[in-house]
């Protein structure tokens, strides 16, 4: 009986000490080439993996698209990107970072079964963008770790195929981010802009030690947290020379009607790039910008079409650089290697609704691949239980 007593604040002081070992990460140190070696460790650099020369290594491009995924916009996406193939016969790639609200997990199923790789982007996306730079470990956890299992649930697709997140508004939290992706056994963030490695580009890197990285969204992670890789997000130059993390974000873009400036204008980002250490390529966009702007849509297909069709450049799903670049192969062989391979899931569809939720008054209908919950799900009830 008395060592029943004893052992309950006994047991509350350990509780509270392992919540406190979560936030004190050992500081990261200077990178050193001879201890971080591939495949699970990499210096911030803009090196070449596997110190290929730029004639030998893939030109990856990296289409991606942030936010909910529904009928307003899965138009754009079956024409632009369904169906496509690089120039060596593999299926073309892109990667969606899905945020919760108003999303049909039909519709996510349906990407994910055509190929193309889902990410997350967090369960409330909610305003305003201080609210992530200040997020904690355990509000990340469960923006991102329970999105995960709630993105997996409701559309029916593999967790271990969810393995990247971008932050809402890009906006970076510290260590506590990618804190999440280490503990949940996740691979990579593609949130943090660049403009000072540019040309050349910065390549993908690990957190074990210190990033060279420009930190344009403060803060920044100064930790070391070993085996989780950031996917630079090299910014464009608009045409007046101000860098843009996203092509919608541009301040001086080409005029948005006009096809033939776009296409010249991706071309120019795209050949800094392809001309230079060939670090990954992105366009990076939300699916509104391309659907408002029909020479935006037109120019951005013509390029796809292009690129297809080039033997060193490859449209790739985001979490393939990362695995090529652990593991980096010239591009001849690369070329040759298996496709990806497609591993559709199947989706009993199930439209769910009135469903009502916890953060708003409103009532939602959504789409899923399998039974209804008992309420819209959301942060402290991914399932909807
Ligand atoms: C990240 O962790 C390092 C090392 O523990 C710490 O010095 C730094 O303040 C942390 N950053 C934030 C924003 O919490
Ligand atoms: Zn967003």
């Amino acid at each position: 009986m008395k060592l029943t007593w004893l052992l309950v604040p006994l047991l509350l002081v350990n509780i509270v000490a392992a919540e406190d070992d979560e936030n004190e990460l050992p500081l990261a140190e200077p990178c050193d080439v001879e201890a971080c070696k591939l495949p699970n460790c990499r210096c911030s650099s803009t090196a070449i993996p596997g110190g290929l020369r730029p004639r030998d290594t893939p030109q990856f491009v990296l289409v991606t698209f942030d936010d909910g995924v529904n009928i307003l916009n899965i138009e754009t996406y079956r024409s632009s990107l369904y169906g496509r193939t690089n120039a060596n016969g593999c299926p073309a790639g892109a990667t969606f970072y899905v945020s919760h609200e108003y999303t049909n997990y039909q519709l996510v199923n349906e990407l994910y079964s055509n190929g193309f790789e889902i990410g997350l982007h967090s369960i409330t996306h909610r305003t305003p963008q201080t609210f992530w730079a200040q997020a904690d470990y355990s509000t990340l956890k469960k923006e991102f770790a329970d999105q995960r299992v709630l993105m997996s649930h409701f559309a029916n697709i593999p967790l271990d195929a969810i393995q990247g997140i971008r932050m809402p508004f890009l906006q970076l939290a510290g260590n506590a981010s990618f804190q999440v992706l280490q503990s949940a056994g996740m691979t990579y963030d593609a949130s943090w802009p660049t403009i000072s490695f540019i040309n050349p580009g910065l390549w993908p890197y690990t957190l074990d030690h210190a990033s060279i990285q420009d930190c344009q969204l403060p803060p920044c992670p100064t930790a070391s947290i070993e085996g989780v890789w950031v996917l630079p997000m090299i910014s464009w130059r608009d045409l007046q020379n101000n860098p843009c993390a996203m092509a919608d974000a541009c301040f001086a873009p080409p005029p948005l009607d006009d096809e033939d400036a776009w296409f010249e204008f991706i071309s120019t980002n795209f050949e800094r790039h392809y001309f230079n250490n060939r670090a990954p390529f992105g366009f990076y966009v939300h699916e509104w910008y391309v659907r408002t702007f029909p020479g935006v849509y037109k120019a951005l297909v013509r390029f796809l079409d292009t690129i297809n069709n080039v033997p060193d450049v490859f449209m790739v799903n985001s979490a393939e650089v990362i695995n090529w670049v652990k593991n980096p192969i010239p591009v001849n062989e690369y070329r040759e290697q298996p496709c990806r391979q497609n591993q559709p899931s199947p989706c009993i569809p199930n439209n769910c609704g009135p469903l009502s939720s916890t953060h708003t008054e409103q009532q939602f209908w959504m789409g899923i691949c399998n039974t209804c919950p008992n309420r819209y799900p959301w942060i402290e009830n991914p399932l909807g239980l």
